[in-house]
């Protein structure tokens, strides 16, 4: 799990489109749904698009799959636009509003066409839902995922 600039600031951050939980009670609900569906997940996150970047060019030695919410650099980052599409590895990017019902310039993401599937505006529960659906999908892939 890959979380974007100014995702650390969840909890207090416009909660009116963001929801009350921390980026640490995410993290933790992440973790359990994936130990429930005897898989492993490890949540990062960063401010800085090279910091991303890195993880993602790096993410094909440890991991299976990409569960991903780039924040703002969704919209901005053609930079990791290219380092998901080079990456082997499936991604479901995860906004927790709905990007399409907010100003114009968020409803573009870069990202929505190098990935596999894409959850907005469900809020916390978007990210359980996509690690489900990754691990389904690697599963049927016949990818291990611990
Ligand atoms: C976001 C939507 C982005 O437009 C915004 O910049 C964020 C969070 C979301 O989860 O809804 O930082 O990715």
């Amino acid at each position: 799990m890959l979380h974007g600039p100014n995702l650390n600031l969840l909890g207090s951050r416009e909660p009116e489109h963001y929801g009350h939980q921390t980026l640490e009670e995410i993290d933790e609900a992440i973790r359990s749904e994936a130990a429930r569906l005897k898989a492993e997940a490890e949540c990062r996150q960063s401010n800085h698009e090279g910091q991303l970047i890195d993880w993602i060019q790096g993410a094909g030695r440890d991991f299976q799959g990409l569960l991903i919410n780039l924040g703002a650099f969704t919209h901005t980052s053609v930079a990791l636009r290219d380092a998901l599409a080079a990456s082997k590895l499936p991604a479901v990017e995860v906004h927790l509003s709905n990007i399409h019902a907010r100003e114009e310039f968020r409803r573009e993401s870069l990202t929505a066409q190098v990935v596999w599937g894409l959850i907005s505006g469900l809020g916390a529960r978007g990210y359980t839902l996509g690690l489900t659906a990754l691990i389904e999908r690697l599963r049927n892939d016949g990818k291990e995922t611990r």
